[in-house]
């Protein structure tokens, strides 16, 4: 059983079709790149995978459940792109971290030793420790970035989806995220994350899927960077974008 197991995922916003029989198999203990221009369904696929969007067709399975109890269960982590974050909302780092141990809590959300400690450690791993009492909108893109990832890491969820978490970022917070991202894959941990850091894809991830409606390509970060696959993922291809949506 692969930890995220997509099947003929069809996802239309109104007209406009977003994912089209998209089919996709992670396995756990590994880094996926997820690779596609602005528009490909990249962030689509994230919310759909997490339950957030409803698909039209297909389905997701998430260590063979479906996304609602695997969100419940605490199974499944996500850092959403920076766009769909409302960073006026009044809670400091330390609570956006803390939020990834709301599973782990009862129903009267009450933090305990445990919780404390595990958010604690997450905001040591990201280097945040300092501005852990800090409204999350007074940080840096990178620092916000961090924050989040720092959620995933307390969750300690067994998948996480980050999406573009290196957009806006500086080398030195890329790097620490990078390295996070290896060690929980190396714990066991499934990582899908999208990126438009072409150059740091070898380094990050141990294989890559282009995603443009569908999925042109999975395989080794090697093969995906072929010239030839690249162009067709990026729409500089004849036949890559030319589809009207019908
Ligand atoms: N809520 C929405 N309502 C209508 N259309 C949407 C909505 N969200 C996304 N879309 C459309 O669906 C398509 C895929 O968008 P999506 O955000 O998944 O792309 P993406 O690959 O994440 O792009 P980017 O690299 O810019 O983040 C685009 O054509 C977009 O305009
Ligand atoms: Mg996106």
């Amino acid at each position: 059983m692969s930890a995220i197991d997509v099947s003929g995922l069809t996802v239309r916003y109104g007209d406009v079709l977003a994912l089209d029989d998209v089919s996709l198999s992670v396995e756990s203990g590994r880094v996926t790149g997820l690779i596609g221009m602005n528009g490909s369904g990249k962030s689509t696929l994230f919310k759909t995978i997490i339950g957030l969007v409803r698909p039209t067709a297909g389905q997701v399975r998430l260590e063979g459940a479906d996304p609602g109890s695997a969100r419940r269960r605490g199974l499944i982590g996500y850092v959403p792109q920076s766009e769909d974050v409302d960073w006026t909302f009044p809670v400091s780092v330390r609570d956006v971290v803390m939020m990834g141990r709301y599973g782990h809590q009862g129903v009267l959300r009450r933090a305990r030793a445990a919780d404390k400690d595990a958010v604690g450690e997450a905001l040591e791993r990201v280097e945040l420790t300092d501005l852990a009492d800090r409204q999350i909108g007074q940080l840096s893109g990178g620092q916000r970035k961090r924050a989040f990832v720092a959620r995933g890491i307390a969750q300690g969820a067994g998948i996480l989806l980050l999406d573009e978490p290196f957009a806006g970022v500086d080398k030195r917070s890329e790097a620490t995220i990078v390295r996070l991202l290896r060690e929980l894959a190396a714990s066991g941990c499934t990582v899908l994350v999208s990126t438009h850091d072409l150059h740091a894809l070898p380094s990050l991830a141990d294989e890559a899927v282009l995603l443009l409606r569908r999925v042109l390509f999975h395989g080794s970060v090697d093969e995906a960077l072929e010239p030839g696959n690249l162009a067709r993922a990026f729409g500089l291809e004849s036949d890559a974008d030319q589809e009207e949506t019908p």
